[in-house]
């Protein structure tokens, strides 16, 4: 899907698409760890983002959907937090080297070889000591979880995030059960690639 794909998706929806809360791996990974400089790769409508600064994180909120950026500054206002939001195509967009303490994937899907781009771009702009945290929708997802994208091809493994992260320090690498409840209240379990990396 394209920016104006996107931008179709958010406009439909009346309200947020994935909700004002964070994801529940972004708290389980980042609820304990002192804040920084963060940067949040497909930020969506800021979820994570918001979250992140509401913690004291300075955030830096990357996504090509100006809808969901606008839907992002408005939840940042509301919240009276501040995050620097930036409309750019994560897979071009430059990051400054070395500078960030957290980078932040969260339910990016793209082909294989533009997303290894942006994991390794996100690799270099953490600095000494700092974490990328990757989740999404996990390829066992079609045989045995709900969500996401049904093309194998933009489904992440754990092995396909590692092998984009050479030099990091793997801290978590597997497929993680996501409950889900469905309209009539019953729970489904959504299947997720959690990655955590650190740089040495
Ligand atoms: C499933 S949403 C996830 C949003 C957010 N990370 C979250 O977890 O709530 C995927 C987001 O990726 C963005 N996106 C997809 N390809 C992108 C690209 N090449 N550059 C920037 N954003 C992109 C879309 O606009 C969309 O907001």
């Amino acid at each position: 899907m394209d920016s104006a794909d996107w931008d179709a998706r958010y406009a439909a929806a009346p309200e947020l698409v994935w909700s004002d809360q964070p994801n529940r791996f972004v708290v389980e990974e980042l609820g304990d760890v002192p804040p920084g400089r963060a940067v949040d790769l497909a930020a969506g409508e800021g979820r994570n983002a918001v979250w992140l600064a509401g913690r004291g994180w300075q955030v830096t909120a990357v996504d090509f959907s100006p809808v969901a950026v606008a839907r992002g500054r408005e939840l940042a206002a509301a919240r009276g937090v501040p995050v620097d939001w930036r409309v750019a195509d994560v897979t071009a967009e430059p990051l400054e080297p070395a500078a960030y303490d957290l980078a932040l994937v969260a339910y990016l899907h793209l082909p294989p070889a533009d997303l290894a781009g942006v994991l390794g771009r996100a690799r270099e702009a953490l600095r000494p000591g700092g974490r990328i945290v990757v989740v999404g929708h996990d390829r066992a997802n079609l045989t045995d979880g709900v969500g996401g994208p049904q093309d194998a091809a933009i489904l992440l493994t754990p092995e396909s995030v590692v092998a984009a992260l050479d030099g990091l320090r793997v801290a978590r690498a597997e497929t993680a059960r996501r409950p889900v409840v469905r309209p009539d209240g019953s729970t489904v379990d959504a299947l997720d690639t959690v990655v955590v990396a650190t740089h040495p």
